[in-house]
Formats: C-alpha cells, sequence, structure tokens
C-alpha cells in the first residue's frame, strides 16, 4: 500500500504509519541531568497518558515515537502497558545512546559504542513488552559520523536478526543523516520540523535518499498550541523552565519568548482556517510542507490526543496558504 491522505510509507521500509504518529517524550515523567537540569516535561498522571494512548488508537493512530531516556525507563514502560495487546496494531519508534540511571532518574551521558546498542535494544524490548523495534533511532544527534557508520552496520545486524525492522538518525544535521541514509534498512531521519523552525535541507535528503521526514517539536514544544502566554511560567521540573541553548523560544523562569508568541499571533488566522485549532492547523502547514512528513507531537492528556489526532481528517493546508505564511514570516 502506498501513501494516502491518512497515511504514510516510512521511505523504502514499505512500514505503514498514521500520517501523525504521537511522541512520548512528556508521557515520560521527571527525569534530570546529572546537574539537576530538567529533561522531562514535569510531572505526568500515568493513568492518563494511558488513557491518552488508548484513545490515540481508537482514532486511528498507528505510530508512536518514544526513546529508552525518556523519564530513564518510563516513558517505553507506560506505553508498552497502553498498548498492550494491540502491539501488534501499531509501529513503534525509540531510540538508543543516552546512559541513564533508572533508579535516580537522571541521564548522565552518551555511549555511541556497538556493545551499547546491543545492551539498549534488550533493554527497550523488555521495557516495551515486545519482541521487535520497528523504527531504531540513534539519539545521539552529534555522534561522530564515523562512528555512526559502524551503528549503521549494526542496525543492519539487528535487522538481519529480526530483533529491528529499519532504523533512523534522530538529527538535525544533514551530513550526518546522509551517513545513515546509506544502509539498506534506513527508512528516516527523525529531525526538528515546524510553521517557525523549517528545515529544507533534510527534506531534501529525505526526497533524494527516499527516507521518511519524521517531525520532532511539530508544536514547537507547546508555543503552537495557544496555551502559552506572556507571563505564563512553566513548573520547575519541566525542561521548558531552564530551556538548554538548543531550546528557542523560552526564557529560563519566564515562560514563552513574547517575541516568538507574536510570531504565533501573526499565524494564527492562517493556521485556524477550515475550522482547525491553533495546533491542528501547525501540524496541516507541516503536511503541506512534504509528504514524507509525519509529525510526531508530544501529549499528556485523552483531551491533547483527541485535538492532535482531529488534525488527519481536516489534512493539509492549501499550497496558498503555504505561501502566505511565507509572507508573514518574511521568508
Ligand atoms: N532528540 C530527539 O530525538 C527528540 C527531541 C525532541 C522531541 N522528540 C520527539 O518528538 C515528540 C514531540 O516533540 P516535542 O515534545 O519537542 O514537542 P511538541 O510536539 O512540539 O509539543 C508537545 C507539547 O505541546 C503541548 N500540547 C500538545 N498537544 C496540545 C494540544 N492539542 N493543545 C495544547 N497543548 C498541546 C503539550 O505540552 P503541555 O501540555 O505541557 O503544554 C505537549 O507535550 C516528543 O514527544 C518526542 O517523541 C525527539
Amino acid at each position: 500500500m502506498g501513501t494516502t491522505a491518512d497515511n504514510r510509507v516510512l521511505g523504502r521500509s514499505g512500514i505503514e504509519v498514521s500520517a501523525l504518529g504521537f511522541g512520548c517524550w512528556a508521557i515520560g515523567g521527571e527525569w534530570h541531568d546529572a546537574d539537576g537540569q530538567p529533561l522531562g516535561w514535569g510531572r505526568v498522571d500515568d493513568e492518563e497518558s494511558v488513557r491518552a494512548v488508548r484513545r490515540a488508537l481508537d482514532l486511528g493512530v498507528t505510530f508512536f515515537d518514544t526513546a529508552d531516556a525518556y523519564g530513564t525507563g518510563h516513558s517505553e514502560r507506560v506505553l508498552g502497558r497502553a498498548l498492550g495487546k494491540r502491539r501488534d496494531e501499531v509501529v513503534i519508534a525509540t531510540k538508543w545512546g543516552t546512559l541513564f540511571d533508572e533508579e535516580a532518574r537522571t541521564a548522565y551521558g552518551a555511549d555511541d559504542s556497538p556493545g551499547h546498542a546491543r545492551r539498549a535494544l534488550t533493554a527497550s524490548l523488555r521495557r516495551l513488552g515486545t519482541d521487535r523495534i520497528d523504527l531504531y533511532q540513534l539519539h545521539i544527534s552529534d555522534a561522530d559520523p564515523e562512528r555512526a557508520a559502524e551503528l549503521r552496520e549494526t542496525c543492519e545486524e539487528f535487522v538481519r536478526q529480526g530483533l529491528v525492522r529499519a532504523y533512523a538518525w534522530s538529527t538535525d544535521d544533514p551530513a550526518r543523516a546522509a551517513v545513515f541514509a546509506q544502509g539498506a534498512h534506513c527508512a528516516a531521519v527523525q529531525h526538528r520540523l515546524n510553521v517557525l523552525q523549517d528545515a529544507p535541507e533534510l527534506l531534501a535528503l529525505c526526497e533524494k535518499s527516499d527516507l521518511a521526514s519524521v517531525n520532532r517539536s511539530p508544536l514547537a514544544m507547546g508555543l503552537l498550541t495557544g496555551k502559552q502566554a506572556p507571563g505564563r511560567t512553566l513548573e520547575a521540573g519541566d525542561i521548558r523552565s531552564a530551556p538548554p541553548a538548543w531550546l528557542p523560544g523560552f526564557a529560563a523562569g519566564a515562560g514563552a519568548d513574547p517575541r516568538w508568541l507574536a510570531r504565533v499571533e501573526a499565524l494564527r488566522e492562517v493556521l485556524t482556517s477550515g475550522g482547525r485549532t491553533l495546533a491542528q492547523g501547525a501540524l496541516a502547514w507541516i503536511w503541506a510542507r512534504s509528504p514524507r512528513t509525519v509529525p510526531i507531537p508530544g501529549f499528556r492528556t485523552v483531551a491533547q490526543a483527541e485535538e492532535n489526532a482531529g488534525a488527519i481528517a481536516k489534512g493539509p493546508l492549501e499550497p496558498g496558504q503555504s505561501a502566505e505564511i511565507d509572507g508573514i514570516l518574511g521568508r
């Protein structure tokens, strides 16, 4: 089956997924680095997370993205529990590369060795309660390209062993993504893409190499939902309350950057056309950007799951609307 309005095929793998995936970072709950820097999205209610995943399944979502590190294993466990007997209905993407202490809920480094990849894969399979990972992704965005070429071959070995169906690199660097693209079973690049942060070089690579473009931060980490407002601060424990250098749009202890919010307001009218909510419009922009895209918005409630899954039926923006947005943003 090929790409349809509601489905996408992950590059050359033939693996079919819903046009929208669900990102499972937030449902991992709180975790930190060794210096106490929050790496999660604050507290979560696991029972609500389970209900949200199941609601997404009922609404036709068949693609879930997590990582071993999210909540130091907790996200994978919650996802595995929520899917239960319905595991075979979905495509699971997870990631490896981070070193973490599950008990202390702390991440303390990265390991780009093939030996760690195998240990991490075994642990992810156990936490998710499955016998294979559909899309296995390298989570070290700036890994050394030579080491990555070795890891690409490790992934090919996992495919031969039936433990992994396809693999990808989660990176915003087209040159690094191209290293993985050389592998026969590489199916995607996971990279940031949203209406405020375009990624033309990565989209061109996906086109050239027949890869899916799996889009992290499609809602600009919540800026594109309408929920953030000037002066609204975020709880301690939420990474956005103490944003690292790679996370623009938020200021330490001060919430969303008013300049980013002004850009969102300037786009509101176009994005909310056709009865869409702002978040649905942000997803519609991504689908209009390229038919290879599969946005994976984060969620933590049933209401968010319903709103985000509801974007699928409304489809992409019209080409004229994307052009209008470029005009408004001066690109
Ligand atoms: N390095 C990597 O590989 C990497 C990095 C980042 C993300 N990812 C993946 O990409 C996924 C999504 O990216 P992201 O987490 O950066 O952020 P995002 O999808 O841009 O934003 C998600 C956040 O927006 C809010 N939200 C979602 N739907 C909403 C709705 N309908 N109404 C109001 N608020 C809503 C929620 O936060 P609040 O409820 O707190 O507002 C949610 O956690 C992650 O879950 C993860 O799977 C991967």
